[in-house]
């Protein structure tokens, strides 16, 4: 069988495992000088150094990593690729002084992104995602969450999950769709919010967790998680309880928005697990506690709080040192963080919230796979795992964070 193999490598980064890293393991990389892959048909079948992985090889493509770091791709396990505009206006707003939420409730943030979503074809939103995803690619991302929630309508939530998995079919990485109907109340049932809730409950989750039939392709589910934003002017706790159950009881896996502006207790979420709880710039100590022993990922997304201006992010240092497993991901979204780049998120997670270089690295693989519950296929380099890397023009891992606003990335596999 022939095989390529990535060989000559300053640094390897293994990360070895397919469990959250939690505390110090976040700052072991499993590093091997002079390292090297092999790969067979998208699987990894070795690891190791230049000389011993050398030794195994048949027929081999040879890519020479020389001067090169090697990684496992990143996750990138929270985005909302389905829009159509930049929202300039909120940006300047913003610039001017204006706060996200004042700006939400004169009518523009999240609500102001349904007229391009609704107006654009399927084919036209998926060419927006692919635009992304490739974008995300060429940083170095090979994973992807990917969420509707700016058609919030049941036919535009649909059209907006279709036009993900679309996209998807046209990227060789993987992309993990996610139900965000339950983002914002759109206008039409601002007097009625609870009848919205009851559409994304009682049609619009039914509807993704159904298995839908698409031959020659098979069968396929719309989405894999149902996600809800729990915030003022968003939705209730009470709220968010309701449509997690109906997730649940259509068998879908579950992941949150909460604390981004306010704080809501987390163990109200307890009996969903959810796979990852997300923003989490306002925590209690209780908070931590249940999260360093819960089975969820604490996912950090600081390129929003660059973005938005603020001068306060989510107390990583607390959580790690804690013991809670974090990830890192972009937020990818025309409001708070237009940015589809992994290495900009790290150095911004490095520069603003203290984490150091590693256990920012350690966030964006392994951690954000298993906030997508795919570590046993992703996130680290090792035999038997997705041949999902990433190549980076730099002699030291640590230069991922610190070149910052510049593309390093020469390369992904997938
Ligand atoms: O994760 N918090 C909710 N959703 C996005 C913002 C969406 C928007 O402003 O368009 C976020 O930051
Ligand atoms: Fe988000």
């Amino acid at each position: 069988m022939s095989a390529t193999l990535l060989t000559n490598a300053s640094q390897l980064l293994t990360l070895r495992g397919c469990a959250p890293r939690r505390g110090a393991s976040m700052r072991d990389l499993g590093i091997i000088e002079d390292g090297a892959v092999c790969i067979e048909d998208g699987t990894i079948t070795a690891v190791g150094t230049s000389a011993e992985v050398w030794e195994q090889m048949k027929t081999v493509e040879v890519i020479d990593c020389t001067n090169k770091v090697i990684l496992p791709g990143f996750v990138d396990s929270h985005t909302h690729p389905v829009f159509v505009h930049p929202r300039l206006i909120d940006f300047e707003k913003r610039i001017a002084g204006a706060h996200y939420e004042e700006i939400a409730a004169a009518g523009g943030g999240i609500r102001s992104s349904l007229r391009g979503v609704r107006e654009s074809s399927e084919d036209q939103l998926a060419t927006h995602v692919l635009k992304a995803l490739n974008e995300m690619s060429a940083h170095g991302t090979t994973t992807v969450e990917a969420k509707s929630g700016y058609g919030l309508s049941v036919e535009d939530e649909i059209h907006s999950l279709e036009a993900i998995r679309l996209a998807a079919e046209q990227w060789t990485g993987t992309v993990v769709p996610t139900l965000l109907g339950a983002h914002v109340v759109p206008p039409e049932y601002r007097n009625d919010p609870e009848k919205y809730v009851g559409i994304v409950c009682d049609q619009m989750i039914p509807y993704v967790a159904e298995e839908h039939f698409d031959a020659p392709a098979g069968s396929y589910k719309l989405a894999a998680y149902v996600d809800v934003f729990c915030e003022r002017g968003a939705f209730t706790p009470d709220q968010c309880v309701r449509i997690l159950r109906a997730a649940r009881n259509h068998g879908l896996k579950t992941r949150i928005h909460v604390g981004q502006l306010t704080h809501t207790a987390l163990d109200l979420f307890a009996e969903f697990h959810p796979a990852s709880v997300d923003h989490l710039d306002h925590l209690s100590d209780a908070d931590i506690a249940w999260l360093a022993t819960a089975d969820t990922v604490a996912t950090l997304l600081p390129a929003a709080n660059y973005f938005l201006g603020l001068s306060v992010f989510p107390p990583a240092r607390k959580l790690i040192d804690n013991g809670v497993a974090v990830a890192l991901a972009t937020d990818y979204n025309p409001g708070t963080s237009p940015t589809t780049s992994m290495p900009l998120v790290l150095s911004v997670a490095c520069t603003h919230m203290k984490m150091s270089p590693a256990e920012a690295i350690t966030a964006a693989t392994i951690n954000g796979a298993c906030a997508l519950n795919l570590q046993h296929r992703k996130g680290s380099l090792e035999p038997g795992k997705d041949a999902d890397i990433a190549i980076f023009d730099a002699q030291d891992y640590r230069e991922i964070p610190y070149w910052f606003g510049v593309n390093r990335c020469s390369q992904t596999i997938t």
